[in-house]
């Protein structure tokens, strides 16, 4: 079983040319999608009446306040872009379904920011949420029986849906089902450190790499970490306009040397 992010970077292109399905097109497993898009909400900004206010963190960084008037728009881009998803694959001659209500988060009761005079201050959390659990069962049944699930970043928390950061949503989906892969298709050929890109890493490389890693890959890897301990075999991080085999490989940390106490595979 596969689980594929499809990055808000790249999505908007495949949308356009109306040729999503190529990415699953030849693939010979089930498979469940999860997308991201907050980029498109940015880019049709206008089209919605949305003024994103931003909030700026202690360390120093940047980020989309979610207030209930964004979630609620951020909810409405998402399920668009869940439609234009299904509706391209089913064109396709591909049985594909929207899927919501599977995961489980919970909600940032608070969040420090630096105000106009930087001074921290405490406000609000939001509606941003930190997936926590992911129900196997919907997402399974569907793939077994040659659906393929697409997901949106969107949790349920005690008293809201949330919004939530895709590349974990996607470790949790891959998580709770056992996938074999979990790929993350973006806009680079995979994870860049010192001017190469990685081609196989385990877990404690990329744990030992993780601070120099920029924005956007960062996350990638955190969410690949926690796909790996949830039980997920292997990660891959690479682009669609290259062979999808291609790009970073990340693989848990072997427990014992090869050799050593395999037997214990049964
Ligand atoms: N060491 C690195 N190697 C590769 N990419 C990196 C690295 N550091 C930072 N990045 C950035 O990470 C970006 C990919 O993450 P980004 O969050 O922008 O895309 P995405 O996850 O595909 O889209 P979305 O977040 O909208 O779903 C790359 O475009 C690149 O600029
Ligand atoms: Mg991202």
């Amino acid at each position: 079983m596969k689980v594929i992010k499809i990055g808000g970077s790249i999505l908007e292109k495949f949308l356009e040319n109306d040729n999503l399905y190529t990415i699953i097109e030849g693939l010979n497993e089930p498979v469940a999608i999860v997308h991201g898009g907050g980029n498109y909400l940015d880019s049709h900004a206008d089209s919605f009446n949305y003024h994103p206010r931003f909030v700026t963190s202690p360390d120093g960084i940047r980020s989309r306040y979610t207030d209930k008037g964004t979630l609620e728009i951020f909810t409405m881009v998402m399920n668009l872009i869940n439609q234009k998803i299904v509706l391209n694959l089913l064109q396709h001659g591909i049985k594909a379904v929207t899927l919501n209500g599977i995961m489980k988060a919970r909600r940032k009761e608070k969040l420090i920011i630096l105000n106009e005079n930087n001074r921290k201050m405490v406000i609000d959390g939001g509606y941003t949420g930190r997936v926590d659990s992911a129900d196997p069962v919907p997402t399974r049944n569907l793939m077994e029986a040659g659906y393929i699930p697409v997901i949106s970043p969107i949790a349920y928390g005690t008293d809201s849906y949330l919004n939530v950061d895709a590349d974990r949503a996607a470790a949790y989906v891959a998580g709770s089902i056992k996938a074999d892969t979990l790929t993350f298709l973006t806009n680079v050929n995979g994870l860049y450190y010192e001017d190469k890109i990685i081609e196989r890493a385990d877990t404690a490389y990329i744990r030992s790499i993780l601070k120099y890693i920029g924005t956007g890959m960062d996350k990638k890897l955190m969410a690949s970490i926690e796909a790996l301990e949830m039980g997920v075999k292997q990660v891959t991080i690479s682009s669609p306009f290259q062979n999808m085999e291609n790009g970073t490989v990340i693989y848990s940390q072997s427990p014992l040397p090869e050799g050593r106490g395999s037997n214990r595979e049964v």
